[in-house]
C-alpha cells in the first residue's frame, strides 16, 4: 500500500440551477464528510474542497425561460445549496464557485496549457442553431416525433417513451424546445481532445492497477474503454462560461464538463496557499466523491486531461454511489419527485443527525435503493431513539440514580465474562468500524457502531443494576456486592458511551456533540485514537443530568411528508409540460369502436376492504374488494403509488368480467380502473360521492 502524507477529498460540485435534494446527499455529499470527518479524527492533513458548479447548458436555458440572467439563476441556488449543505453539517473546508474570477483563469490556463501543447484536434462541423432564440441547440433542445415508436415528444438524443437512442437528424419535423422553431444547420469551429490517445493508458491505469475500485465504477470504467474511446468537444458555442483563451474563439466557452473538475483545483487554490502540495505532490491521496451519473468524467475524462496537463495527481479512488429513489421512484427534478434538503431542514428542524443516520443506513453503495419515509420513521423509532439513544440514556440515568451522579470505580476482583465480552466487543468493533471506514463501506461502518450500542443494552439486560439496587437496603455482605456490580455495569457503560460519541461523530456529528456535552469532556476526547480505551471517563468525575439524544417522530409528521410529495409532484409537472406537447400526447387515440364493444364490459363500483403487498413484486398490491353481490381478489400494479393502508375504504370502478388471470401465484378476478396524470401519477377512477357497492357503470 501506498504511503500518503496528506488527503484531498472532492465531492461532485452541484450544478447551480436547482437545489440540492436527498439523492444528491446519499450519493455523494454525506459519504464525503464521513470520510473527511474520520480523517480529521486521526489527526491527518486533509482538506475537503466543494462548490456549484455555475455554467453548461440547463442553467442558461433556465435562466432564459425565467427571463432572468444567468449569474441571477446561479446566485440564487449557490446561496440555497451552500446553506443546505451547512445546516446538514457537510464540514467543506471551502464551498466555492466556478464563476469565481481565480476559477475562470485557472481553467482557461489549463485549456491554454494543452492547446500550446497541440493537444486538441480543431474541428468544423454543422450543428443545429435556434435563429429565433439565437443559440446553438443541445440535443436535448431538440424534439420532434420518433422514427421508432411515433412519439411526438421525443428528444434529440432519446425517445423516451420507447427508449430509442437518437440523434437530432432522426427525428421527424424537429422542433426547438426553447422557442418552437425549426432548427436550422449551422456551421462551428470547436477544439476536441482526442480521447483515443489516452486509451491504453487508462486501460493499465485504471483497469491494471487500480483492480480495488468499487465494482460498479470499476464496471462502468471497463465498458467504455472496451468500447473504444473517440474525440470529444471540449469546447461550446454560448455566451456563458469561461471563454476560450484563444484569439479566434468569439463567443465560444470550455466545455462545462471541462471547466468543472478544474473548479477543485479552482478551490484549493482559494482554500490554501499550499495548494500546490495538495495537487501536485505525489504523496497526496486525491479522493473523488461522486454520483453513478459522473463516473466517466471522473475515471476517464478528467484523469486524461490531469495527464495531458502533466503537473497534477491522479485520483487514488473514485468511490461513487449509485442512486437513491424515492418512494420507489426514480428522483425526478423536473417532476418535483425528490426530498428537497432546504425543506428537509425546515420541516424537521433539530433532525439533521436523523437524516444523516437514514440516509447512510440506506446508502446506494452497490446498488440503487428507495428512500421511503416509513423506513425513515422506522430507523429514527427502531434504531436511533430505541437501541442508541436508549442504552446512552440508561446509561446516564442509572448513574446519578445509583451511584451519586459520578463515574463510578471499576473493581477489577470481581470482572466476570459479561464484562470481558462486552470489552472485547468494543475492541472489535473499534478495528470493523475503521476498517470500512478505510475502505469506503460507510453503511457497514455505520451498522457495526448500532451493533455496539445494541450489545451495550443487551449488556445492561444482563447486568440488571435495578434489581441489584433493591438488595443494597438489605445492608451486610450482599449489598456490599451488589454495590460492587452496579459500580462495575455502570463504570463500562458510561467507558462505552464515551466510545460510541467517538465511533458515531463522523456520521452523526451533532449527536457526538451532545454526548460530549452530557459526558462533560472536551471535543480532543473524539480524536480516533482514544477510540477503544476504557480510561475515558476518570473514576469520581461528576456528569450531567442526560438529556435525550433523539425524538420519536410520529404518524402524523411521515403521513405529512407523503402528502407533500404527491401534492408538489402533481403541481410541478402541470407547470413544466410545455402545452403543445400536453395535447400532442393525449390525441393519439385508439381506434374506433362501436357501442356493442363497449356494451360487452361489466362494471361495477367496489369498495376496497383490505390491501396488501405481494411478495417479491415492488408493483403489486393484493386487494379484497366488496362488490356487494360478493367480494373478490384482484392483484393490481399500483404498489408504487399507494400505500395498502392509505387505500383501504376507498371506492373503486372494477371490470367485473374480466377473464381471471394468475400474478405470482395469486389468482386476480378484475381489474380496477386507474387516471393516469402527465406526471405518471395514477388516480382512483370512483364515484363522486360513496354509493353502495356492487353498482352498475356506464
Ligand atoms: O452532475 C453534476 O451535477 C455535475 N455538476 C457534477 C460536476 S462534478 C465536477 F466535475 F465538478
Ligand atoms: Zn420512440
Amino acid at each position: 500500500m501506498k504511503h500518503y502524507k496528506r488527503i484531498l477529498v472532492t465531492a461532485a460540485l452541484p450544478y447551480a440551477n436547482g437545489p440540492v435534494h436527498i439523492g444528491h446527499l446519499a450519493g455523494c455529499y454525506l459519504p464525503a464528510d464521513i470520510y473527511v470527518r474520520y480523517q480529521r479524527a486521526q489527526k491527518r492533513d486533509i482538506k475537503f474542497v466543494g462548490g456549484s458548479d455555475e455554467h453548461g447548458v440547463p442553467i442558461t436555458i433556465r435562466a432564459m425561460k425565467e427571463g432572468v440572467s444567468p449569474q441571477q439563476i446561479v446566485d440564487k441556488y449557490h446561496a440555497i445549496i451552500k446553506d443546505s449543505f451547512e445546516k446538514m453539517g457537510i464540514s467543506f473546508d471551502i464551498y466555492s464557485r466556478t464563476s469565481n474570477a481565480v476559477h475562470h483563469h485557472t481553467s482557461a490556463d489549463f485549456f491554454k496549457k494543452l492547446y500550446d501543447a497541440g493537444l486538441f484536434e480543431e474541428k468544423e462541423t454543422e450543428q443545429y442553431y435556434d435563429e429565433q432564440a439565437k443559440v446553438f441547440l443541445a440535443d436535448r433542445y431538440i424534439t420532434g416525433t420518433c422514427p421508432v415508436c411515433g412519439n411526438p415528444n421525443a428528444y434529440g438524443d432519446q425517445c423516451e417513451k420507447c427508449g430509442s437512442a437518437l440523434s437530432p437528424e432522426q427525428l421527424i419535423s424537429p422542433r426547438s424546445t426553447l422557442s418552437d422553431a425549426v432548427p436550422v444547420k449551422r456551421k462551428t469551429k470547436h477544439w476536441y481532445f482526442p480521447l483515443q490517445n489516452y486509451e491504453e493508458w487508462l486501460k493499465q491505469w485504471v483497469l491494471e492497477d487500480h483492480k480495488e475500485w468499487k465494482n460498479n465504477v470499476y464496471g462502468q470504467c471497463k465498458s467504455w474503454l472496451d468500447s473504444g474511446l473517440q474525440s470529444r468537444a471540449m469546447t461550446r458555442d454560448s455566451s456563458w462560461g469561461v471563454k476560450v483563451p484563444l484569439p479566434d474563439a468569439e463567443g465560444k466557452v470550455l466545455y462545462v464538463w471541462f471547466d468543472a473538475p478544474i473548479g477543485y483545483i479552482s478551490a484549493t487554490k482559494e482554500l490554501t496557499d499550499k495548494w500546490e502540495d495538495y495537487w501536485c505532490k505525489e504523496d497526496t491521496k486525491l479522493v473523488h466523491f461522486i454520483g453513478k451519473d459522473n463516473i466517466v468524467f471522473h475515471c476517464i475524462i478528467f484523469p486524461s486531461m490531469l495527464r495531458a496537463h502533466g503537473n497534477f495527481v491522479l485520483p487514488d479512488n473514485v468511490p461513487a454511489n449509485e442512486f437513491l429513489n424515492i418512494e420507489g421512484d426514480k428522483v425526478s427534478t423536473s417532476r418535483n419527485w425528490a426530498v428537497w434538503v432546504h425543506e428537509y431542514v425546515k420541516d424537521f428542524p433539530g433532525c439533521e443527525d436523523v437524516l444523516r443516520y437514514v440516509l447512510c443506513a440506506n446508502a446506494p453503495e452497490t446498488k440503487d435503493n428507495d428512500f421511503t419515509w416509513k423506513d425513515f420513521q422506522d430507523r429514527n423509532n427502531s434504531e436511533l431513539v430505541a437501541i442508541f439513544g436508549n442504552f446512552i440514556n440508561r446509561a446516564l440515568v442509572l448513574m446519578h440514580k445509583l451511584c451519586g451522579g459520578k463515574v463510578p470505580v471499576f473493581h477489577n476482583d470481581i470482572i466476570d465474562s459479561t464484562d470481558q465480552q462486552l470489552i472485547a466487543d468494543i475492541k472489535q468493533a473499534v478495528e470493523k468500524v475503521t476498517r470500512n471506514l478505510e475502505e469506503y463501506r460507510f453503511r457497514e461502518a455505520l451498522f457495526e457502531v448500532i451493533e455496539l450500542s445494541r450489545k451495550g443494552n443487551r449488556y445492561m439486560q444482563e447486568k440488571e443494576p435495578w434489581i441489584k439496587a433493591k438488595k443494597i437496603a438489605e445492608g451486610g455482605e450482599a449489598a456490599e456486592r451488589a454495590q460492587k456490580e452496579i459500580d462495575n455495569c455502570l463504570h463500562l457503560s458510561l467507558q462505552l458511551t464515551a466510545n460510541l460519541a467517538i465511533l458515531i461523530n463522523p456520521f452523526l456529528p451533532g449527536t457526538a456533540k451532545k454526548i460530549l456535552h452530557m459526558l462533560k469532556v472536551v471535543e480532543k476526547m473524539l480524536d480516533w485514537e482514544n477510540a477503544g480505551s476504557l480510561k475515558l471517563l476518570s473514576v469520581g468525575y461528576s456528569l450531567r443530568a442526560p438529556e435525550l439524544l433523539f425524538r420519536k417522530i410520529e404518524d402524523s409528521e411521515i403521513a405529512a411528508q407523503i402528502e407533500k410529495l404527491k401534492a408538489n409532484a402533481v403541481d410541478k409537472a402541470t407547470v413544466a409540460a410545455p402545452p403543445a406537447e400536453d395535447k400532442a400526447d393525449t390525441l393519439v387515440l385508439k381506434p374506433e369502436i362501436v357501442y356493442d364493444d363497449f356494451a360487452k364490459l361489466d362494471l361495477r363500483v367496489g369498495t376496497i376492504d383490505a390491501a396488501s403487498k405481494v411478495e417479491k413484486a415492488d408493483k403489486l398490491l393484493k386487494l379484497e374488494i366488496d362488490l356487494g353481490f360478493e367480494k373478490r381478489t384482484i392483484v393490481s400494479g399500483i404498489a408504487l403509488h399507494f400505500k395498502p393502508e392509505e387505500i383501504v375504504g376507498k371506492q373503486v370502478v372494477v371490470v367485473a368480467n374480466l377473464a381471471p388471470r394468475k400474478m405470482r401465484g395469486i389468482e386476480s378476478n378484475g381489474m380496477i380502473l386507474m387516471a393516469e396524470d402527465k406526471a405518471g401519477k395514477l388516480h382512483f377512477v370512483k364515484p363522486e360521492d360513496a354509493i353502495a357497492p356492487g353498482a352498475g357503470v356506464s
